[in-house]
């Protein structure tokens, strides 16, 4: 059956986990949705694992409908989050153009964009037409140039800030958060106090689901793979065992255990 919000918020409510994935082509988001996975993002984490790039600065809208496209194609049932990627949401009506498309071409759910008090009227603007909206806090990779790849929300004024990011967001219209690399008590403290979804990586087991990118989980991950990610290949005999067992350790709760969590 085709997930919705409303399955989404059910699932949420009754404190079912949400397993979530990232996905860039028709045939993973194929095996993604027959393994149970819930979310399929399609992330622009693409332009590190599928074109080879440094960041993800350099992926264009054009491409994000491109994959998009790809990945509705081969996915029936779950749900489809797109990136807006580098740049797109710069201006009011960039961004309401650019998740349109996403939305009308790529096929899209629902539309992701990165940031906090700088995305607060975009987010009320799609919210009242009719968009949902994935906010995504703490390590923000679009902002990677001037802020880094760290861990946000050590200190007591990035945990307040972080904390109050994610109340605004809410108020303006989010109907999920991912929240990346963050503390685990943070993560959670956040979760307890927003009433949409908290979508968590590298943010502990306190959070209502799990986000993965595709190829950290199949250990194709060219480089370091992060702390909080695991390969779930190891062990399994095919790329669908693998997914499914993610689905399955998410949804039970033994992924992320306390050696994938970041802490204070
Ligand atoms: O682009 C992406 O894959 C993401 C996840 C890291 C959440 O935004």
């Amino acid at each position: 059956m085709k997930t919705t919000l409303s399955t989404l918020k059910k699932m949420y409510e009754s404190g079912e986990k949400i397993a979530c994935l990232t996905a860039y082509d028709a045939s993973f988001a194929h095996w993604e949705d027959q393994s149970g996975v819930d979310v399929i993002l399609v992330g622009d984490s693409l332009g590190m694992v599928v074109q080879g790039n440094a960041t993800t600065l350099p992926v264009t809208l054009d491409e994000m409908i491109y994959h998009t496209k790809m990945v509705q194609r081969g996915n029936e049932n779950a749900w489809c989050i797109a990136d807006l990627p580098f740049m797109s949401d710069a201006t009011l009506e960039k961004a309401l153009e650019a998740a349109a498309c996403l939305m009308k071409e790529g096929g899209a759910n629902m539309v992701k964009l990165e940031g906090g008090e700088r995305v607060l009227s975009t987010v009320a603007q799609l919210s009242s037409l009719g968009i949902p909206v994935c906010g995504h806090l703490g390590l923000l990779p679009q902002s990677v140039e001037k802020k880094g790849y760290k861990v946000v929300g050590r200190d007591r004024h990035s945990a307040e800030k972080l904390l109050k990011d994610a109340m605004a967001l809410q108020a303006h219209g989010v109907d999920m958060l991912v929240l990346e690399c963050v503390p685990s008590p943070l993560a959670q403290t956040v979760t307890e106090a927003l009433s949409i979804p908290v979508i968590g990586i590298g943010a502990g087991a306190g959070t209502s689901g799990q986000v993965l990118v595709l190829h950290d989980i199949l250990g194709l991950t060219v480089g370091k793979t992060p702390m909080f990610s695991k390969n779930f290949l190891e062990g399994a005999d095919s790329i669908q065992k693998a997914i499914t067992a993610y689905v399955h350790e998410v949804k039970a709760g033994y992924f992320p255990a306390s050696k994938h969590e970041i802490t204070l």
